[in-house]
């Protein structure tokens, strides 16, 4: 598709995205191999991610499960306070869980969901993320599964909203600053 001019470069292309995913299916196909597993989708970032993700696992035992949780209002700043708007439909007591994100950025989403997820008991918590953007963590947490470390630009596309736009775009992009009044 063509962008606009909100779109002030492509970051990631949806070539070298399924290129990763695809990468990254072979790493978790062979460390849960004959293990049964659930992967936990954050709505909504995560969607395309996971879709693209989920097809491609080998294993003849994988569940998913969603959670709705979100910080950003229309800003490109976290508020810092994480709201669940859905929690997941099935205890994930004794399973093997993989906590699905499309972004890692101030950390502080992830950290909420790992405290939440590891008070309930599960076998095991890892962590897929498809972008992750270090120099802003504010809360000390990391992926097991990271598909592209980014650097600190407002990214938009494949999932990633600004004010709830842009998420269908299929490239990984960078919203041009006029947009947010960066
Ligand atoms: C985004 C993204 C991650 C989180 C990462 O979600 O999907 O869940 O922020 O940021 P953090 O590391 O600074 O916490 P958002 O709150 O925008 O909700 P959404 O997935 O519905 O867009």
């Amino acid at each position: 598709m063509q962008y606009g001019k909100d779109v002030a470069k492509i970051l990631v292309t949806r070539e070298e995205i399924q290129k990763r995913i695809a990468e990254l299916a072979d790493e978790i196909n062979r460390d849960y191999k004959g293990k049964e597993y659930t992967l936990v989708v954050t709505l909504r970032g995560a969607v395309p991610f996971f879709a693209d993700l989920f097809c491609k696992l080998t294993g003849n035992k994988v569940d998913c499960d969603f959670i709705a949780v979100s910080s950003y209002g229309a800003t490109t700043e976290s508020t810092g306070e994480v709201r669940m708007s859905k929690d997941l439909s099935s205890p994930i007591k004794g399973k093997h869980i993989i906590i699905v994100e499309d972004i890692i950025d101030t950390g502080i989403t992830l950290s909420y969901l790992k405290k939440l997820f590891e008070a309930r008991e599960p076998a095991s918590v890892k962590v897929c993320s498809l972008l992750d953007k270090p120099s802003r963590r504010e809360v000390e947490v990391e992926g097991d599964y990271v598909g592209f470390t980014i650097p600190n630009e407002f990214v938009i596309g494949y999932g990633l909203d600004y004010d709830q736009k842009y998420r269908n775009y299929p490239d990984i992009c960078v919203l041009a600053p006029e947009v947010y009044g960066g």
